[in-house]
């Protein structure tokens, strides 16, 4: 049934435009709610949310919490020792024991198949807050970033430079239901997942482009995008990746080839002198901390929606 509402939220491309695009706009009306001191709006008084997170957090964690607290709700941190999804206990279990405490779910896992667990054993929504595969949360915020800075997300050109991870899973998702121009420039070996790239491609709405060099890919973006080239999970290869990922950090030359009109985006956290210099980060058309901000706002917008309120 189309009509029916996902009870999850797992990827980006499991909804449709005018899905998205209605997430984004509730996004920046409860944004500005928040933002005026109004704390009256308590959608989610009564409520309880259970995080269950597997690897490290800062922007994730806090940004829930604080957005679930904000509308009215309680949330329940669980790190890496609490649960040890699969270890200590199997997730099918986890799944429907949380459900029968909790309104919703949101976790941060290794394997995908984690998450597809866990929402399909799990009676109340689940949120993706990060998996190897794909971090959609983070996208949902990126986009808002880019219609705030931008004016639109629709016709822009983003330009993703580094490893083909999780982070450009989403952006490919996402490109899949709404149209823009996204490049990801990555040294050979490391592309992204080639189904994925194949059903962004097949979908149609988007250009999308993957390449193995940065300075003709950024020629005129809107956005240059980057992320760590060795992500949570792959830090004993991070010594390995920074030798083959040479010529793959975002410096000012690569930003002056992009022009002007570039911002810089980074999901966060980032390695300074790594896959972007300190100055980059910190001149003025840097973007990253705007971007941050927005996690709590997209994902309030999320929870919102998947909680059909
Ligand atoms: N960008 C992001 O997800 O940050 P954390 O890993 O700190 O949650
Ligand atoms: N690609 C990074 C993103 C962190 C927010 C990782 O998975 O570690």
């Amino acid at each position: 049934n189309a009509n029916a509402r996902q009870k999850d939220f797992l990827h980006i491309s499991d909804f449709n435009k005018s899905t998205i695009l209605n997430i984004l706009d509730r996004a920046k009306e409860v944004k500005a709610l928040i933002k005026s001191g109004e704390r009256t709006y308590l959608p989610f008084k009564g409520k309880t949310m259970a995080m269950i997170f597997a690897k490290p957090s800062m922007r994730t964690r806090v940004s829930f919490e604080t957005g679930f607290y904000l509308l009215g709700g309680h949330a329940i941190y669980l790190g890496p020792d609490d649960i040890q999804m699969g270890k200590r206990e199997e997730t099918r279990d986890i799944a429907r024991v949380l459900s029968r405490y909790n309104d919703i779910i949101m976790a941060r896992v290794f394997a995908h198949q984690d998450i597809l667990d866990l929402a399909k054993y799990a009676t109340v929504p689940v949120i993706n807050g990060l998996t190897d595969y794909n971090h959609p949360c983070q996208i949902m915020a990126d986009a808002l970033t880019i219609i705030e800075h931008v004016g639109q997300l629709e016709g822009t050109k983003v330009v993703y430079i580094g490893d083909g991870n999780n982070i450009v899973h989403s952006w490919l998702l996402l490109a899949s239901v709404i149209p823009f121009h996204f490049i990801c420039a990555c040294p050979e070996g490391f592309e992204p997942d080639q189904e994925t790239v194949k059903k962004a491609q097949d979908a149609g709405v988007s250009k999308i482009e993957i390449t193995n060099d940065p300075k003709e890919a950024v020629r005129g973006a809107d956005v240059v995008y980057s992320d760590v080239w060795a992500s949570m999970g792959q830090k004993a290869e991070a010594a390995q990746r920074r030798q083959v990922f040479q010529g793959f950090q975002v410096d000012e030359e690569l930003m002056k080839i992009a022009g002007r009109k570039a911002y810089f985006m980074h999901c966060l956290p980032a390695e300074r002198g790594v896959e972007v210099t300190d100055g980059v980060i910190e001149a003025p058309n840097s973007i990253v901390f705007p971007q941050a901000e927005n996690r709590m706002h997209a994902q309030n917008a999320i929870m919102l929606h998947v909680m059909g309120l």
